[in-house]
């Protein structure tokens, strides 16, 4: 029985009273690190195939089911961030519900969807080799410091944005009804499908809790940084979706690049140009907010004597965990130059939904 015995939340609490971890995040900061690690690349790469092979036009209703399933799982984050405020996220969560074995579980399924989506992004789009470049390059600045990691992540995330606004203010003049028509050539079963496709584009919003001990006011912003990021990312995808398959027939979009091939085909070759600011920014600020996550389940973890408690040592000059953040950016490293892509995508979205489930479970037992 001792395999299910709980963690009291009073104790998780005051324990993450005493972690060591600094703590200067306001809601904003928490706000922008969910967008850092929700825009990626998923939004310029998924929403063509999506669309061409899966929803049509429809595929911009597909980003609102998927969201609406998301703001489920948000919710429950929500729910128990403001509950239970430490840096393990759903693993504290569980651990403090259903108890200490399917903690195990949970810990380890976050560890492996933080570390699998890291990859997934890293190889997709810059291809293996450079993918171990731009992790340990983010690994110095983690262990540098919380406060420069949420600076740079802030800059990034400004120029995602942009990049998807000027995309509207290029795209929305040209958008021809025509192409809506029919706006559910696979039938509403497509909006479903499209939805499993382009969940990938979501993943990542839970990463705000795991903030928990490094933010200003953990139970009132926790739940306003997980919600707030999702419902920012979900309009902007919707919209996103809605335009690109307004400026070219959707059958057209199933390429590698759809955003940039739209705009070269409305008349704007910096197109590619535009798109590749945008992915890089989302790359890496994806990878920053993920692999800061996954250090803060790893910290959790070993706190706790799952993992050797040596591992979660606090740098005592940068007041970070950099041992668990090292290692993790290694692993990172290792599987997003040599995995092949496909497999390394599909266990990303298993290992988010799995922990979704668990968290949904835990709360409405708890
Ligand atoms: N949601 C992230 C992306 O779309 C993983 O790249």
């Amino acid at each position: 029985m001792d395999l299910f015995r709980k963690k009291d939340i009073g104790a998780l609490r005051s324990m993450a009273q005493k972690s060591g971890l600094t703590r200067n995040l306001s809601a904003f900061d928490l706000v922008f690190l969910g967008i850092g690690s929700v825009i990626g690349t998923g939004i310029f790469v998924l929403t063509g195939i999506g669309a061409a092979l899966y929803a049509g036009p429809g595929i911009s209703l597909s980003f609102v089911l998927a969201s609406i399933a998301c703001a489920f799982a948000g919710l429950a984050y929500a729910e128990y961030a403001s509950m239970v405020p430490v840096a393990g996220s759903a693993y504290a969560y569980t651990y403090a519900s259903l108890g200490e074995f399917l903690a195990f579980i949970v810990g380890w399924n976050l560890i492996l969807e933080y570390t699998v989506t890291c990859s997934t992004v890293a190889a997709g789009w810059s291809g293996n080799v450079p993918a171990i470049v731009i992790t340990m390059f983010l690994c110095i600045l983690l262990v540098r410091g919380t406060k420069e990691t949420v600076m740079v992540n802030r800059i990034l995330v400004f120029v995602k944005l942009a990049v998807i606004a000027l995309f509207f203010i290029l795209a929305v003049p040209n958008v021809d009804p025509m192409n809506w028509e029919p706006f559910l050539p696979y039938g509403a079963q497509g909006i479903s499908a499209g939805a499993a496709i382009v969940f990938f584009a979501y993943i990542g919003f839970d990463a705000v809790a795991t903030s928990a001990e490094e933010a200003k006011n953990p139970d009132r912003d926790l739940p306003i940084g997980i919600l707030g990021s999702l419902g920012v990312c979900a309009v902007l995808y919707f919209f996103v979706a809605l335009v690109l398959t307004g400026i070219v027939p959707y059958s057209d979009l199933n390429t590698p690049e759809p955003v940039a091939y739209a705009l070269r085909v409305i008349g704007y070759p910096i197109g590619s140009a535009i798109v590749a600011v945008g992915a890089i920014c989302g790359i890496t600020t994806v990878l920053l907010v993920l692999l800061y996550g996954q250090a803060r389940i790893f910290f959790a973890l070993s706190r706790d004597g799952m993992i050797p408690a040596g591992i979660c040592k606090i740098h005592k000059l940068y007041r970070t965990p950099y041992l668990v953040t090292i290692g993790g950016c290694i692993l990172v490293s290792i599987i997003a130059g040599f995995a092949p892509i496909h497999l390394i995508a599909e266990m990303a979205n298993i290992g988010t939904l799995s922990a979704f489930f668990i968290a949904g479970f835990g709360v409405l037992y708890l």
